[in-house]
């Protein structure tokens, strides 16, 4: 069989907290195939060694997070995904290339399709909270998908300008200070801040603005259920979570591992939802 004994590994530091083992080693498991999946701690200071050697120490390829994943588009033939995000999280020998890709942009999409499968029928807008990384690939997925126009608002301003400037014309900036305002016309809100994170204030936004047939995603996952989440699920509006999002987000890297596309089910969902409750 082609895939016995492929290895693929997480890299980051630190490693712990990844549950991208849990996930992987469940579909090893469910899809009986020979191969591993690691943690690999690795400082800031030895990840472009590490990274360059990957074939010799046996990997196929790797998951990367923090603080590694600039360092890995620097290092890596991004595409065009993960050049639009400038930050990769799953890389892939292809012979000697290592290629790479920012696998959030379809974890967002596909969990979204999967959660609201109208949420594009009545997102002409979409309002975007937040101008990291998580953003960068929400408002990727988003223009790819043919959103007409994304509204970004971001506590610090000149952030969301910055990638209203490096996306273009379907891009628009709000103030932070003027969200509720916004709501009105919004048909997919979207939160890539950490706000409303364990141990972080919640998102102080009133819903009753938003739309019946609106949608509100969430990147963050730990709660599942976050406060905005909750806001959302009282008004009866279709919601979409962080736990959907990193499950799907996972698929592409396991197919391109191990040689089979795997099913995001709900016993995966459960195992990886049962863990992030321990751990909190
Ligand atoms: P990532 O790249 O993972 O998306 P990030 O760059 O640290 O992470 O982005 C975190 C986001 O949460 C930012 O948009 C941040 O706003 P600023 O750009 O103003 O820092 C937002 N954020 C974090 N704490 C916040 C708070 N208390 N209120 C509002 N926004 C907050």
């Amino acid at each position: 069989m082609t895939t016995a004994h492929r290895a693929a590994c997480v890299i980051g530091w630190p490693v712990e907290h990844s549950r991208s083992p849990l996930i992987h080693n469940y579909w090893l498991k469910r899809y009986g195939i020979a191969g591993e999946y690691r943690r690999e701690a690795v400082r800031k200071e030895e990840f472009a060694a590490f990274i360059g050697t990957l074939a010799a120490r046996g990997y196929v390829g790797a998951n990367v997070t923090v603080p590694h994943k600039e360092a890995a588009f620097a290092l890596s033939q991004p595409d065009e995904g993960g050049r639009a995000v400038g930050a990769v999280n799953t890389v892939w020998l292809d012979g000697n290339v290592l290629r790479s890709t920012n696998t959030d942009v379809e974890g967002f999409l596909d969990n979204l399709d999967a959660c609201a499968p109208h949420w594009h029928r009545d997102a002409a807008k979409a309002l975007v909270l937040g101008a990291g990384g998580a953003a960068r690939a929400v408002i990727y997925g988003l223009l790819s998908r043919g959103v007409d126009k994304i509204v970004i608002a971001n506590r610090t301003a000149s952030r969301a300008e910055a990638l209203q400037k490096a996306f273009g014309k379907h891009v628009q900036v709000a103030a932070w200070a003027r969200l509720e305002a916004e709501l009105a016309d919004t048909g997919l809100l979207v939160n890539t801040t950490t706000l409303g994170m364990h141990g972080q204030p919640a998102l102080a936004l009133d819903l009753a603005r938003l739309r019946r047939h609106a949608t509100v995603a969430d990147i963050v996952y730990v709660p599942v259920t976050t406060p905005l989440l909750a806001a959302a699920k009282a008004r009866g509006l279709a919601t979409a979570d962080g736990l959907g999002m990193l499950l799907h987000q996972a698929v592409r890297g396991f197919a391109l591992w191990f040689g089979k596309t795997p099913e995001v089910t709900g016993e995966l969902r459960a195992l990886v939802e049962a863990d992030l409750e321990t751990a909190t």
